[in-house]
């Protein structure tokens, strides 16, 4: 094999790395955004935005998340046995931003209906999936969840774009130039 210089200027970094230049590296890989919402036994509503979600199987049918285990609804993540991906769309990054930081109301100024569990499911959205858990699985600082879908809904309207996050900013989609 011939050894062809990279087009791009890359740096190799050591084994030990620093944790926030290692998210910088992983930022390049750019995602939609979700919100996943879940609820706990005395009725209290959770939502958090997610970059993490990511497709696993089709038969049966299973997707994946994974949480940082140190905020504050990790522990209703961990007990609830539904959860729902909410996937945004490109004029929802208001509500991205919202369920981004810890608040005691992140429902207050949100539309969405409840699903069959009494979980909300954000309105307007891309799609979402309506999640059994299936198991949680050891991710280091994070924890990661996997579900069965149960259900889901998607958008059939061409005009609803994906809101997208690339290196630590929000991005609109736009058609590939041949
Ligand atoms: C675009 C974006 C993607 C995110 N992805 C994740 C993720 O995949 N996993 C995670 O644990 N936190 C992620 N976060 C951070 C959480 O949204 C944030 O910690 C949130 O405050 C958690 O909610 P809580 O404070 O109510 O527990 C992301 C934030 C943003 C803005």
């Amino acid at each position: 094999m011939t050894n062809i210089p990279p087009a791009h200027e890359t740096v190799e970094h050591p084994p030990e790395f620093d944790p926030r230049d290692f998210r910088n590296a992983l930022g390049h890989f750019g995602t939609g955004v979700t919100v996943i919402t879940t609820v706990d036994s005395a009725g209290q509503f959770y939502g958090v935005t997610v970059s993490s979600f990511n497709s696993v199987s089709l038969t049966p049918p299973l997707v994946l998340w994974s949480q940082v285990r140190t905020v504050p609804s990790h522990q209703a993540f961990i007990d609830s046995e539904y959860f729902v991906v909410n996937i945004l769309a490109s004029d929802q990054k208001e509500i991205s931003n919202c369920f981004a930081r810890p608040s005691e109301n992140k429902f207050q100024d949100i539309s969405y209906h409840l699903s069959e569990q009494g979980i909300p499911v954000l309105n307007n959205t891309l799609a979402h999936f309506i999640c059994k858990k299936e198991r949680d699985v050891d991710g280091g600082d994070h924890l990661i969840f996997i579900g069965r879908v149960i259900s889901y809904a998607y958008s059939t309207d061409d005009q609803v774009t994906p809101l997208f996050f690339w290196k630590g900013k929000y991005h609109s989609a736009a058609d590939h130039q041949e």
